[in-house]
């Protein structure tokens, strides 16, 4: 479905708010054909979502070209942990919209998402829009993102 022979991998996780919404979606992801690998939570049990944003943007980070997905309630505290780490470019999405520009012109390597937010038919879309969307490396949007990998 890529084009090329090789799967897009992805890395998912969620706290407890987006544990349903996370299953869902791996389910889903790993029927479409990419390489999911989901990093928990694995039940209602509460957690803390900085510990799951730290596990995907870790292995986003050792893997080149790999993407994260996260769910949590609103999807805003797994975008502010994500966004801690160097070299990750986490962007919170509520449509499909952003979801298309956070790839087109921010580069995002995570998509965040809020299971109390977002159904997860929407979840669905806007991960598949995010997947599917390809940098515009031109050079206003390029120097940008430069500038973000500085800080
Ligand atoms: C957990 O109740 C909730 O605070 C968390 O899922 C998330 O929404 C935080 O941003």
């Amino acid at each position: 479905m890529f084009g090329d022979k090789a799967k897009k991998l992805v890395y998912i996780g969620s706290d407890h708010a987006g544990v349903k919404a996370k299953e869902l979606l791996h389910t889903h992801l790993k029927e479409a054909g990419y390489d999911s690998t989901d990093l928990g939570t694995f039940t209602e049990e509460p957690c803390d979502y900085p510990d799951i944003a730290r596990e995907v943007g870790e292995k986003v980070k050792e893997h080149d070209g790999s993407f994260g997905i996260l769910i949590c309630g609103t999807g805003i505290g797994m975008s502010m942990a994500a966004n801690k780490l160097r070299g990750i470019r986490a962007a919170m999405v509520t449509d499909e919209n952003m979801a298309e520009l956070s790839r087109k012109h921010n580069n995002a390597n995570v998509i965040c998402m809020g299971a109390r937010i977002s159904t997860p038919e929407m979840i669905t879309k806007m991960t598949d829009k995010f997947l599917t969307t390809t940098f515009d490396a031109e050079e206003r949007h390029a120097k940008r993102v430069i500038k973000i990998d500085e800080m």
